[in-house]
């Protein structure tokens, strides 16, 4: 049996986050510079049943027997094994690599899922459709968030841009104009958990101002998504802004996260905003392509642990 490998991109959530939990809709991109991938081998020698995991990003090397009910890795082979409906699949080897910084913001657990996902189903003989792949992905981000939205192996397992809603069709949409990002990330870990928990928590002692919040979060989506269609990039700018100030009023930004901001916003960038769950992990910055280079060495001044920029089209490309 010849091995097989699958890929899947990182991923920007451009404008929407946590909102997105509560029904509003939100908007995320692939970011293709950065991959997870999976290559799954036969074990010749092993006995039927007998399914290693490697993945040294995580100093992991297991037999599956022995890996915890919550461990991702673990599960996501499971919930593959159980969709198929196989008991004892042939012995097999599972590498996973990533290239997507942990913790992020960036979309690991769900890149790592995604593509683990692809390339065991297909070595098993039975290729899953995107929905289901999604689907499965989504059970595995469970462990990681709590309740997550589903936006993150949504737009990873599709690879497009989408403009996503909970419990609605994806809906995928083009992009007129290709607008540049500076992503620095922060180099402080947030696991997204904590700061959902965070956010359920104040909504709970005050859902009135968690209301409007989430209100004016919903009408900045809509404006950027048809700013995107419409090809209008420069508008992202002033929604970027405003996104960040209404992150911070629900409470998941921080002190560093404020301060890349503002140096981007010093060194030339259009906008900018925090992505993802916050309180660490990645800004995200509109430049034009003559500033892209000193707003990216503005914010490793400022303390971003790394930079990189991504051209954000139908095909995500450096
Ligand atoms: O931290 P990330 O990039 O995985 O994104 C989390 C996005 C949230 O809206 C905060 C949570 C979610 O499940 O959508």
């Amino acid at each position: 049996m010849p091995a097989i490998s699958a890929s899947a991109p990182g991923k920007i959530i451009l404008f929407g986050e946590h909102a997105v939990v509560y029904g509003y809709p939100a908007i995320a991109v692939p970011v293709s510079q950065v991959q997870a991938r999976a290559i799954v081998k036969a074990n010749p020698l092993g006995p039927p049943g007998k399914v290693h995991l490697e993945a040294p990003n995580v100093s992991l090397s297991a037999d599956l027997e022995d890996l915890p009910p919550e461990d991702p890795l673990g599960k996501a082979v499971r919930l593959v094994l159980e969709e198929l409906d196989i008991e004892r699949p042939p012995a097999l080897n599972l590498r996973v690599t990533s290239t997507i910084p942990l913790a992020a913001g960036l979309g690991s657990g769900a890149a790592v899922s995604v593509a683990l996902i692809r390339a065991l189903a297909e070595f098993l003989g039975r290729p899953l459709e995107d929905e289901r792949v999604s689907a499965l992905a989504y059970e595995v981000e469970v462990i990681h968030h709590g309740t997550p939205s589903g936006i993150d192996n949504t737009v990873i397992t599709y690879a497009r841009p989408v403009y996503y809603r909970r419990d609605q069709p994806i809906e995928t949409f083009p992009i007129r104009q290709p607008f540049r990002l500076v992503i620095a990330d922060s180099g402080l870990p947030s696991p997204t958990a904590e700061t959902v928990a965070h956010v359920r928590r104040s909504r709970a002692a005050d859902p009135q101002r968690y209301a409007l919040i989430f209100e004016s979060v919903g009408e900045i989506v809509q404006a950027a998504r048809k700013a995107i269609e419409g090809g209008e990039t420069e508008a992202l700018g002033p929604l970027m802004d405003q996104n960040h100030e209404l992150l911070g009023e629900m409470g998941v930004s921080s002190p560093s996260l404020d301060r890349l901001v503002a140096a981007a916003r010093q060194a030339g960038a259009l906008g900018a905003k925090l992505s993802g769950g916050g309180r660490g992990g990645n800004i995200i910055a509109l430049v034009d392509d003559d500033r892209s280079q000193a707003v990216a060495e503005t914010l490793e001044q400022a303390g971003a642990a790394r930079t990189f920029t991504s051209l954000v089209g139908n095909q995500t490309t450096p």
